[in-house]
């Protein structure tokens, strides 16, 4: 098997405030990132998405747990892992006083890329920031930042791209380039990881997907496993007139009836099969007009599992 871009072991990050509070922010994580998967890792505010990202960037520091990227250990091999990893952090945090063009060669320059084989101006193209290329970084509204900041994460070209919630704040028309761009790196074998709090965004983008919340990851698997798991599904019967009580052979079923002669069964696809709820309502003389049946979606999930933690 290959090495994973990214593997963590037990880790645990611990933050104490100056009156001596402590605040666990990860709870013994276990994560394996594979090599040339788009993952997502998704948790609502607070989860620790970013205190992960951060410790991978050499920004916090970890309280317990090993961390490999492409096979190096982020403690020992700090140099290897920096050329391994690049990160585009949430906040958007830039030297005011440089160009675009000055930033991005700047930053080549920092990672020791000699001036012959700098990207700076493919990169400029790719991110569609030629217009503001000798604009200084004050200027910039916040989606052109957020782009200049992806920007200087790829000037040496690494291997893993981690996005910390890339698409706050950001409108849909440079999401969509954005995610476009992501893409295509995917595609020539970049590793990508991005945190967000935005389902649709994972639904739509990744393959892999771990869920985070209060710390701790409570779910991680392929985005088709995932949703296959999920235990609560639900489908509308369209009738052929108002329904005003539930027949009886359905009453053990979860049923409500909706407005426009509708009636909408919840049910865990593991127990009960889709024939069979077909065959009752039909059994109890309804007649169906049509048949809406939703594809699981990751929100749903997302909804059980954080609910069930809570409780
Ligand atoms: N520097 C810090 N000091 C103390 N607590 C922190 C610090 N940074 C983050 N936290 C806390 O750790 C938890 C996780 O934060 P964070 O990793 O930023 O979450 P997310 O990125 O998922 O929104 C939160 O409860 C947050 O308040
Ligand atoms: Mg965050």
């Amino acid at each position: 098997m290959t090495q994973p871009a990214i593997s963590i072991k037990n880790l645990s990050k611990t933050y104490t405030s100056k009156d001596g509070g402590k605040k666990h922010a990860l709870k013994n994580i276990n994560l394996e990132i594979p090599q040339g998967s788009f993952f997502g890792l998704l948790g609502p505010n607070g989860a620790g998405k970013s205190t992960i990202i951060n410790i991978l960037a050499g920004l916090t520091l970890k309280s317990e747990g090993e961390i490999n990227v492409c096979g190096f250990d982020l403690d020992k091999q700090t140099r290897q892992v920096k050329q391994s990893l690049g990160i585009v952090p949430q906040e958007l945090i830039l030297d005011p006083f440089f160009t675009v063009r000055e930033a991005l060669d700047f930053h080549a320059g920092y990672y020791g890329i000699p001036k012959s084989k700098r990207r700076t101006g493919e990169i400029i193209d790719a991110l569609s920031l030629k217009d503001k290329s000798e604009v200084g970084a004050r200027r910039l509204s916040g989606g052109m930042r957020r782009r200049l900041l992806i920007g200087k994460a790829l000037v040496h070209t690494p291997k893993v791209l981690i996005l910390d919630e890339p698409t706050a704040g950001v409108d849909i028309e440079l999401r969509r380039q954005l995610w476009d761009y992501v893409r295509k790196l995917n595609a020539n074998g970049t590793t990508i990881v991005l945190t967000t709090h935005y389902l649709e965004e994972a639904d739509e983008l990744c393959d892999q997907i771990a869920i985070i919340n209060h710390g701790e990851i409570v779910a991680a698997n392929s985005k088709e496993k995932l949703l296959a798991h999920l235990e609560n599904k639900m489908i509308i019967f369209r009738l052929s007139s108002e329904i005003t009580q539930i027949p009886a052979n359905l009453q053990s079923y979860n049923c409500k009836i909706l407005k426009n002669n509708r009636l909408e069964i919840q049910y865990n696809p593991a127990e009960v099969q889709i024939s069979k709820i077909l065959e009752e309502v039909t059994k109890s003389g309804l007649l169906i007009t049509d048949i809406i049946s939703e594809d699981a979606k990751l929100e749903d999930i997302f909804m059980q599992i954080t609910s069930k933690k809570a409780a």
